[in-house]
């Protein structure tokens, strides 16, 4: 896939990081999106200092222009954008009385609503190519919630269904669109986790053993994003260890 580009919100971290870096090291040319300048330009280094092309863009997912420059920015250094992926990520906890109107409002809007707005930039680039991928990172609580994770749970939900809707919409313009849905993976948005509550959590939901890592959800995104998976889209992939399977305990 030498020559596509690809734009990957979240690249800051974790597994829009590990994407970034399994992406540039595929020979794509990368932009790396996401809100902290210094994390996304690390990255850009990273891919840069290992012979890729790269790109660090400072945005705020959750503002309809920032996406709308992200795209912009992206077509014009680029020539065009062949691959968005939303990694960006925000997940509050509580159930509805307990969660707040601004953490429901956030998770939706960083969840789906900034995934709209990409989306809606995008497309009509990718069409210029024509064709293209989306990837959305939503999350198994997408396919079945977690006690306490209300805002969460109904947003990744939503943002499953906006990959199907993306998927059927613009199908005839060779435009796929597939969500991921990780289980636990080894990142900064588990920091919340209590350390020694991990090892009995996996080993009581997780039938393989170990812990999932980043770059093991990004050998699936780049999987989903090369031709290889030219005839897949408006599917649901999970990478969770087997959780998803049925009852293991
Ligand atoms: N880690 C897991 O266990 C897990 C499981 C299922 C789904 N996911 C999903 O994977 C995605 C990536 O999460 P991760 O595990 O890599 O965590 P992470 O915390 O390492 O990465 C999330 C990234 O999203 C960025 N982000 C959040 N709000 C933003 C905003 N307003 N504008 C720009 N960037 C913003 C953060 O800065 C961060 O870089 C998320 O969508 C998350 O819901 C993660």
């Amino acid at each position: 896939m030498s020559g596509k580009v690809v734009v990957i919100t979240g690249a800051g971290s974790g597994i829009g990081r590990a994407s970034a870096l399994a992406f540039g090291a595929a020979g794509w040319s990368v932009v790396a999106a996401g809100r902290t300048r210094a994390k996304v330009e690390a990255v850009a280094a990273e891919i840069a200092t290992s012979g890729g092309q790269a790109l660090a863009l400072e945005i705020d997912v959750t503002r309809p222009e920032d996406n709308a420059r992200m795209i912009a920015d992206s077509t014009a250094h680029f020539g065009g954008i062949d691959v968005l992926f939303c990694s960006a990520g925000y997940r509050p906890d509580g159930g509805v009385v307990e969660s707040s109107d601004a953490d429901w409002d956030m998770a939706f809007t960083v969840n789906v609503t900034s995934v709209y707005w990409a989306a809606k930039h995008a497309i009509p680039i990718l069409r210029t190519r024509g064709g293209g991928a989306i990837l959305i990172n939503a999350g198994t609580f997408g396919i079945r919630p977690a006690k306490g994770k209300a805002a969460y749970a109904a947003s990744k939900a939503a943002a499953i269904n906006l990959a199907r809707s993306i998927a059927l919409d613009y199908a005839r313009d060779s435009v796929r669109c597939n969500a991921i849905c990780p289980g636990y993976v080894d990142t900064p948005f588990n920091a919340d986790f209590p350390t020694n509550g991990v090892a009995a959590f996996l080993d009581e939901f997780q039938p393989l053993p170990g812990v999932i890592q980043p770059a093991d959800v990004a050998s699936l995104a780049l999987f989903l994003a090369s031709d290889a998976a030219k005839m897949i889209t408006g599917q649901v992939f999970v990478i969770d260890g087997g959780q998803q399977a049925g009852i293991f305990r």
